[in-house]
């Protein structure tokens, strides 16, 4: 899987991680999951450019800033999940492999979060495994990239 890039987007209240529900979110903060995600990817011989914004512009605007130069994108909308057409007109127009992850288990919660409106455009979904769900993610979605280029 040499130099695969995969853009990482974190969206709003995941700077919180550590602090925010620990008992829903787990005590890892956003820089833990970063820096399992940066050496599971180098294991794997890929690259990670991670972004977090509270903003969902902020998220649009990176999205097409950098879709160009990436290989795929692992995206945790956060509550943006649930609502955000933009966010999802944003990554449907980069048109590149996409896997969603959450770290909890959106459909044990409240029936809010049960519908994802960024989920019929993703290659697929992990959710409720923690850290893990992004660490599964990445290897889902390399595995995807390569698979398409084979
Ligand atoms: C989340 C689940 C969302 O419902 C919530 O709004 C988040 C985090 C998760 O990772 O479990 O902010 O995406």
């Amino acid at each position: 899987m040499a130099g695969y890039k995969i853009l990482v987007l974190h969206g709003p209240n995941l700077n919180l991680l550590g602090q925010r529900d620990p008992g829903v979110y787990g005590t890892r903060t956003l820089q833990d999951i970063d820096q399992m995600l940066t050496k599971r990817a180098s294991e794997l011989k890929a690259e990670v450019e991670s972004f977090q914004s509270n903003s969902e512009g902020a998220l649009i605007d990176k999205i097409q800033q950098a879709y160009s130069d990436v290989d795929g994108i692992l995206v945790n909308p956060g509550a943006l999940t649930h609502y955000s057409y933009s966010l999802r007109d944003a990554l449907s127009a980069a048109a590149l492999p996409l896997v969603e992850v959450h770290l909890s288990n959106v459909f044990s919660r409240e029936s809010f979060r049960h519908h994802s409106v960024i989920s019929p455009i993703a290659d697929g979904m992990l959710c409720g495994l923690g850290a893990d769900s992004y660490i599964l993610g990445l290897e889902a979605l390399l595995k995807i990239i390569k698979n398409q280029r084979s």
